[in-house]
C-alpha cells in the first residue's frame, strides 16, 4: 500500500507486486483451458487506458456520448434524490464529460464533500485526482488504486450519503454469475441513505452493436491486442501482435458482445515467467472480454437479486443506453 498525501488529495494503492501475481495466475489458469480466456481488467495498463479513451471518441462507439447526454440532462435529479456528500466512482477511468456532469450537479446542489475514484489503472487514478482537486477546490479527493472485486474494503469511511457510481456499462464486462455476486457485494456496502448509480448499454440492432466494437479506425482492435503487449512486458511472453486478429460479434443467445483474439496461424507462445508454452491452433480464439447488453427487465432482475430496488430509470430518447439509480430495499 502506498499513500501520496497532497493538499486535498490522498491516493492509496493496493496493487503492485500482488497484481503481477494476479496476471500470472490469470494467464496460467485462462490460457491453459480448452477454451482460452482472460479477465478484461488486464487490458487496462497505461496504454490500454489511453486506447479506451480513444475508443470513446470513435463515431461508432455511442455509449459514452449517450451516457454523458443523460447525465447532463438528469444530473440535477440524481443530485436531488441522493443528496450525496460523496461520489465513489468504480472503474472510474479518466475524468471525462460524464464525471464532470455528475460532479457538477452534486456540487451545485451543495452537498458534495468528497470524490473517490477507484481503478486498477494507477496512472488514471492519479491523473483524475489531480484534475478533480483542481476543478473542485472544496472537495476532498481520495483515490483508490485497486481491484473493485478485491479491494473495496479499503474504501474510506463515508462522510455522509454516498453514491456508488459504476458507469460506462462496465458491469456488462462481468460474466453473469460474477455480475450478480459483485452487485450483491456492492449492495452489502450501502447504508440506508446511499444509492447505486449504474450505467448499462441496452440491447439494440446487432449491426449497431457490432459496429461499436469494430470501429473503422481500428482503435478497438489495438485496445484488444494491447493485452498481448501487457503479457509480453510483464511475463516475458513472446506473443507476436501481427499473428492475432481482433474479433467482436454479438452473441444473440447470451446477449453480449464477445470479444476475442484469433490466432492467424498455428503457433507456440512461450511465457518464461510461468515456465509455460501455449499452443494455438490456426484460427483458435481466446476471449479477452464480453460486453453484455441489457433490457430493463434484466437490470431490474439483477438489482432485485442483490436486494436493491430501482429509484429511477434514466434513458436517452432513442433507448440506446440506461442509467439506473437504485437503493437498498
Ligand atoms: N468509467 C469510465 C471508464 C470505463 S473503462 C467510463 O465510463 O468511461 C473501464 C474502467 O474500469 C477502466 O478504467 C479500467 O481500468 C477499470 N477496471 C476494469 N476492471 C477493473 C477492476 N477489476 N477493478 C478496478 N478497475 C477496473
Ligand atoms: C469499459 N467497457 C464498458 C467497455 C465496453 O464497451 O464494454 C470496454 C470496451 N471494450 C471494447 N470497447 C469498449
Amino acid at each position: 500500500m502506498t499513500t501520496t498525501p497532497a493538499e486535498n488529495i490522498e491516493i492509496r494503492s493496493y496493487l503492485r507486486a500482488e497484481e503481477e501475481r494476479t496476471l500470472a495466475d490469470d494467464v496460467l489458469d485462462g490460457l491453459t483451458r480448452p477454451f482460452k480466456e482472460l479477465p478484461p481488467k488486464h487490458l487496462y495498463d497505461a496504454r490500454g487506458s489511453e486506447l479506451f479513451d480513444l475508443i470513446c471518441e470513435q463515431p461508432e462507439y455511442y455509449p459514452t456520448r449517450t451516457e454523458t447526454a443523460i447525465l447532463r440532462e438528469r444530473g440535477d435529479e440524481i443530485a436531488a434524490t441522493t443528496r450525496a456528500a460523496e461520489l465513489v466512482e468504480l472503474g472510474a477511468g479518466s475524468v471525462d464529460a460524464k464525471t464532470r456532469a455528475l460532479l457538477g450537479a452534486l456540487s451545485e446542489a451543495g452537498t458534495l464533500a468528497r470524490y473517490v475514484p477507484v481503478d486498477v489503472s494507477e496512472s488514471t487514478v492519479r491523473a483524475s485526482a489531480a484534475v478533480v482537486a483542481g476543478e473542485h477546490p472544496g472537495v476532498a479527493v481520495h483515490g483508490l488504486v485497486g481491484d473493485i472485486e478485491r479491494h473495496l474494503d479499503h474504501l474510506p469511511d463515508p462522510v455522509g450519503p454516498r453514491v456508488l457510481a459504476f458507469l460506462g456499462g462496465t458491469v456488462g464486462n462481468f460474466l453473469p454469475g460474477a455480475r450478480r455476486r459483485f452487485l450483491r457485494d456492492l449492495a452489502g456496502r450501502l447504508q440506508a441513505e446511499d444509492h447505486l448509480l449504474i450505467g448499462t448499454d441496452l440491447v439494440k440492432d446487432p449491426a449497431v452493436l457490432e459496429a461499436a466494437y469494430n470501429d473503422a479506425a481500428g482503435v478497438t482492435a489495438a485496445f484488444n491486442r494491447n493485452v498481448l503487449t501487457v503479457m509480453n512486458r510483464e511475463l516475458g511472453a513472446t506473443f507476436d501482435l501481427e499473428a492475432f486478429e481482433h474479433v467482436a460479434f454479438f452473441d444473440r443467445d447470451r446477449q453480449w458482445i464477445d470479444i476475442r483474439l484469433r490466432a492467424l496461424v498455428r503457433q507456440w507462445v512461450d511465457v518464461p515467467a510461468l515456465d509455460l508454452a501455449i499452443d494455438f491452433r490456426a484460427r483458435e480464439e481466446m476471449r479477452t472480454e464480453i460486453s453484455t447488453k441489457f433490457t430493463r427487465a434484466r437490470v431490474e432482475g439483477d438489482l432485485g437479486a442483490a436486494g436493491l430496488e430501482p429509484a429511477a430509470w434514466l434513458t436517452d430518447p432513442d433507448g440506446l443506453y440506461a442509467l439506473t439509480l437504485a437503493r437498498p430495499r
